[in-house]
């Protein structure tokens, strides 16, 4: 019986993960998958209400499942993100969860904004470092709020988290018919941290002859992207330029509203979640899409080894699709629960009889 933890989160993130826990159900009620859904509620309120954001005890019950589900994090009577730190970062860092993995795929030609491109231009697979660099909270403040003011954010790079993520980009590379892994970074400017990104990468790709390896720095990188993205297979990068890149490729295939990602530890803990935030304007307005989150519960299914389950959320939303039943964001007129019913009920028929 695979036991799946919810946390729907913060903003637009309660409203999506409903339509996606809506799916999980349906498809566990039609193919008899066994599902145990339980349903955790860290997050702004909570933390608003009691001060808990993850207490250890909680993140050790949440971690005893097979998979993690989170809708997102931030609201803006939290201005310095305390809780999402905790619980976002705190899970991807306690739990070691040092692959994000975050796919890139046109699903509908219409959904790209560059001209003439199609679906065999927008297909690639990100894989961004997700336990260091910038975002491990090493440094401090000193004198704040004086004119002397200094602030320190170091960017911490070990040989074992850039060799790990590396190889795990080459790894799926080899294991998925991939034929090029791009490394970004920016060795010319940053000649410590990422220096040692380049020598590793060199030397890792030297075991990968079958697979072609590239280097880019990032800058270079965010314009390639979008002249010529057919270029582009697997790319791996640092905890940084690996968010940034993700939301720029995110828009090549239709926007947040519809990228997926998984934060995983091979052979471990994995926690899944949409690449987009909690959209406070959106909240609760019926307005957010779906497909995001549904895709990213397609991804949860498939790591689960339900791949049967995370085709058909796949199927019914390619034609969802094609015949324009979307949020705004993609052009249709359909709310959240709406596209949520509309998603269900394509399974429902698809597994009729
Ligand atoms: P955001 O992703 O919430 O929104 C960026 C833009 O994309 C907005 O215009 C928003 O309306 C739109 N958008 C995002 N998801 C959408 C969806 N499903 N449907 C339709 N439109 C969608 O990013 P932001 O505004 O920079 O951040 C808002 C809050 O979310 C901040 O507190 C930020 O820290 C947090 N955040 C959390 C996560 C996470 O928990 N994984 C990720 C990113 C941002
Ligand atoms: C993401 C988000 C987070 C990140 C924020 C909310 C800390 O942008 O998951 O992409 O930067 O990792
Ligand atoms: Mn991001």
């Amino acid at each position: 019986m695979p036991k799946v933890a919810v946390l729907p989160g913060d903003g637009i993130g309660i409203d999506v993960t409903r339509e996606a826990v809506k799916v999980l159900e349906c498809l566990d009620e039609r193919l008899s998958l066994d599902l145990s859904i339980h349903h955790f509620d860290h997050g702004a309120q909570k933390y608003l209400d009691t001060g808990v954001t993850l207490p250890d005890e909680d993140l050790e019950v949440i971690a005893s499942h097979d998979a993690i589900y989170l809708g997102a994090l931030g609201d803006p009577r939290i201005p310095d993100m305390r809780h999402g730190r905790d619980i976002l970062l705190g899970m991807r860092f306690k739990l070691d969860l040092y692959v994000n993995h975050r796919p890139v795929r046109l699903l509908h030609p219409d959904l790209c904004p560059l001209k003439d491109r199609g679906p065999d231009d927008i297909d690639m697979v990100f894989f961004r470092e997700n336990t260091e660099g910038a975002y491990v909270g090493a440094g401090g403040i000193f004198k704040k709020g004086t004119p002397d003011e200094v602030a320190i954010q170091e960017d911490i790079n070990t040989r074992k988290g850039v060799e790990r993520i590396i190889r795990h980009a080459f790894e799926y590379a080899k294991a998925n018919g991939r034929k090029r892994v791009c490394m970004a970074d920016k060795s010319n400017a940053l000649r410590f941290g990422h220096d040692i990104w380049k020598r590793v990468f060199d030397e890792v790709s030297g075991e990968y002859p079958d697979i072609e390896p590239s280097h880019y720095f990032v800058d270079a990188l965010c314009m390639q992207l979008v002249l010529e993205p057919q270029e582009f297979d697997v790319v791996v990068s640092c905890n940084m330029f690996g968010d940034i890149l993700t939301d720029l490729a995110a828009a090549l295939q239709g926007g947040l509203g519809v990228a997926s990602s998984g934060n995983v530890h091979p052979g471990g803990n994995a926690l899944f979640e949409p690449v987009h935030g909690s959209a406070p304007p959106l909240a609760g307005k019926d307005q957010a899409n779906p497909f995001a989150a549904m895709i990213t519960a397609q991804m949860m299914l498939d790591h689960l080894g339900l791949s049967e389950a995370a085709n058909l959320i796949e199927k019914a939303i390619r034609n969802a699709l094609l015949e324009g039943k979307t949020t705004a964001d993609l052009g249709g007129s359909l709310g959240t629960a709406a596209c949520g019913d509309d998603i269900v009920s394509r399974i429902r028929a698809e597994t009729a009889g």
